[in-house]
């Protein structure tokens, strides 16, 4: 089976460079071309949803250099490949909050959604800023906002960043650590993970292809009872 909606949590681009004697940078840049990769195999084998974890609230953190540089190379990637992902039928959604951002990198992350927004070949999510607690805690700031007074599972999800897209059904992690990092906290409830030591440049076809194979021999139960 193929799940409808993959995460990815592409970690590791330092520790490639490092083991290549290269700098962080070269590693978000090769992390970044294979992003592309990624996108056209889910394409081509009829996954809908992809979302992948870009940029943390938490990243804020790092050095003002490295944070740069990734602004840099993110509005390059879009320069590049928007007309691809536009031909290609992709669709792109952001999760997280854009304000957190420089005008600059607002501008290509909005350009990038107005001119995707009539194609459903593939949605591809990409979260910057993003938080799953933010996440929660925003959701119910607006719904106090609003003045409603109860919500169910269903409507609370309107107020995420994903609304109106279907739970994540697969997550995969590379680098080989084995956490979550505040990622769609919501919308994993009952996803099936994925854990690889192989650092997120190496994660190439082939890798991909064997965890979705992993994928295929789980058997998610939600709760009920094993199939026969
Ligand atoms: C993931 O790679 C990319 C981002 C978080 C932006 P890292 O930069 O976290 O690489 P490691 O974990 O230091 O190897
Ligand atoms: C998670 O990777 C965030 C992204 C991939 C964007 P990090 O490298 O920031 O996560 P931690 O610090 O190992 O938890
Ligand atoms: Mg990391």
């Amino acid at each position: 089976m193929i799940p409808i909606h993959v995460g990815f949590i592409m970690d590791g681009n330092g520790r490639w460079a490092k083991s290549r004697g290269l700098p962080r940078s070269a590693g978000h840049r090769a992390g970044t071309e294979n992003i592309r990769h990624i996108i056209r195999t889910s394409k081509d084998l009829g996954i809908k949803y992809l979302s992948f974890y870009a940029f943390s609230t938490e990243n804020f953190k790092r050095p003002v250099e490295e944070v740069t540089f990734l602004m840099n190379l993110l509005i390059e990637f879009f320069n590049k490949e928007l007309p691809e992902l536009i031909e290609e039928g992709a669709r792109i959604h952001i999760l997280g909050d854009l304000s957190l951002f420089k005008p600059p990198v607002r501008f290509v992350l909005e350009k990038a959604i107005k001119s995707t927004a009539d194609n459903d070949k593939i949605h591809v999510c990409l979260a910057l800023g993003y938080g799953g607690r933010a996440e929660i805690v925003r959701a119910v700031n607006q719904i106090i906002a609003e003045g409603i007074k109860k919500v169910d599972e269903e409507s609370f999800e309107d107020y995420l960043y994903t609304a109106g897209m279907p739970q994540v059904d697969f997550l995969i992690r590379t680098s080989g650590e084995l956490r979550i990092s505040n990622f769609l906290l919501y919308q994993l409830a009952y996803s099936e993970l994925y854990f690889t030591p192989v650092y997120w440049p190496d994660f190439g076809k082939e890798s991909y292809m064997e965890a979705l194979e992993d994928f295929a021999r789980r058997n998610r139960r939600f709760g009920g009872v094993e199939d026969e």
